[in-house]
């Protein structure tokens, strides 16, 4: 499953290579959380266009994907002193320091719901004390979840694969990592892309002090 997905995503960047347009979960983040935030690491950054714009606003930005192609690319064109790209798989260990804030859009849904616990839970220990976790995601609500080739409750494969998010389960994994929920909301409106209007996710936490990492 994993190969397959890699093969989707490193086909699309061959023909998207370069960051467009932030989104607007970027924007609503960097106006709603994070003002006091000086580091970022971005989980899943694709081309890098949410990267870039935190970047541009004055973050210490490291953004992973595991497509190295187009990694290579964003180190070549936009890397700077205050933002890095980085070739790493979400479902192996993660070799990175420890960052204000961890973001992570349309991501979550790329990965089994067992490695999104790993690495939630091993990512933990990276995020500093007071840091944040910032999510959006497609909800279980989302029109696609019945579409394509069923492979679970939660999982189908389209034109590639995806997992929705159910956000009190999220927000029941991010309790038990000792965050707090800050922020949650779940509708339609928030991630138009083309004709598609997805219900989406997004949730907030806070690391407190002295938590389980
Ligand atoms: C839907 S795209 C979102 C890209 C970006 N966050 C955005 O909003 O434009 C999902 C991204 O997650 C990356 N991804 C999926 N599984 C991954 C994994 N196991 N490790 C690292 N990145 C992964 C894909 O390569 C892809 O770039």
């Amino acid at each position: 499953m994993n190969n397959d997905q890699k093969r989707y995503w490193q086909s699309y960047y061959r023909t998207h290579r370069d960051p467009g347009a932030n989104t607007a979960f970027s924007q609503f983040c960097l106006d709603k959380f994070l003002s006091g935030c000086g580091s970022l690491l971005e989980i899943g950054c694709g081309n890098g266009r949410d990267a870039v714009f935190f970047a541009a606003n004055g973050l210490d930005v490291t953004a992973l994907d595991q497509i190295g192609e187009e990694i290579d690319y964003l180190n070549r064109t936009r890397a700077t002193d205050k933002l890095r790209f980085i070739e790493a798989d979400i479902s192996e260990p993660l070799n990175v320091g420890s960052f204000d804030c961890i973001y992570m859009r349309f991501s979550l849904h790329s990965v089994s719901a067992g490695v999104q616990e790993r690495f939630l839970s091993g990512l933990n220990g990276h995020l500093n004390e007071g840091g944040l976790y910032l999510v959006e995601a497609r909800s279980v609500k989302d029109d696609m979840y019945s579409a394509g080739v069923q492979i679970s409750k939660n999982e189908n494969i389209t034109d590639h694969y995806r997992r929705y998010i159910d956000k009190e389960e999220l927000a029941s994994t991010l309790k038990n990592l000792g965050h707090r929920i800050i922020y949650q909301t779940e509708s339609r409106g928030l991630a138009k892309y083309g004709d598609e209007d997805p219900v989406v996710i997004r949730i907030a936490s806070q690391k407190a002090q002295n938590c389980r990492a």
